[in-house]
């Protein structure tokens, strides 16, 4: 069953829900607002250090600084919402296993975001006729800014691929990277994710995400910078 009709307006008709939509919605909150807390700890800022000339540097803080504004916007939700600080904390909720991966290079970097942030398009675009209309509010809010970082990856990824010692490190860094990637739309048959659907705050299945993204991915690697989408 899908309650597509549902318009939830505020955090205070929030209240007036039946439990299951309450805690699927802030399980998604919370999780938001960990990923982008985690992301901009472990990735954009110490790529600050790494990126190669200040019009790079000048960028990378832009999308740090972003990163963590999105933090801000679903904490500040989260907050509205009553969700105790300590649910939010990275050593209890735990991070997404796309953030397992130790950033040692400018072209990794790039290739997370290239790579990285257009699965979180993806995630964002589901979210864009939420139920939960102040959940809707922020991904739409959001994602202008998840696209500029996938167009910054991409744009630098292909800047990069312009010569050889580029191109192989590129190719080396979506080899480690990329595997990692699917993982993050969750499991096949999720229970969550069938919760989310059930009460229309998410659209689609993990498995049709996971293949929109392979597709997506594809091209990218494939016809923007001619190089090779490494097996899974
Ligand atoms: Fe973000
Ligand atoms: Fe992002």
């Amino acid at each position: 069953m899908v309650v597509s009709n549902l318009a939830v307006r505020t955090v205070a008709e929030l209240g007036q829900q039946p439990e299951e939509y309450r805690k699927a919605v802030q399980k998604l909150v919370v999780s938001h607002a960990v990923n982008e807390l985690y992301g901009a700890q472990v990735f954009d800022e110490p790529a600050i250090a790494l990126a190669p000339t200040p019009y790079a540097k000048w960028l990378t803080c832009r999308v740090a600084m972003e990163e963590y504004h999105h933090h801000l916007r679903f904490k500040g939700l989260a907050d509205e919402m009553g969700v105790p600080a300590e649910a939010m904390n990275p050593d209890v909720k735990k991070p997404l296993t796309i953030f397992h991966f130790e950033l040692k290079t400018w072209p990794e970097f790039c290739v997370i975001k290239a790579v990285a942030d257009l699965a979180e398009v993806l995630q964002v675009e589901d979210l864009l006729h939420c139920t939960f209309h102040p959940l809707r509010n922020l991904a739409r809010i959001t994602m202008p800014e998840e696209k500029f970082h996938a167009k910054f990856g991409r744009d630098f990824c292909t800047e990069l691929c312009q010569s050889e010692g580029g191109r192989a490190e590129i190719q080396d860094a979506l080899n480690r990277y990329f595997p990692i990637t699917p993982g993050f739309f969750g499991a096949s048959h999720s229970k969550n994710n069938e919760m989310f659907r059930k009460w229309g705050i998410k659209q689609r299945t993990n498995d049709e995400m996971r293949a929109d993204f392979q597709a997506r991915a594809t091209d990218l690697v494939e016809n923007v910078l001619g190089l090779k989408l490494p097996a899974l």
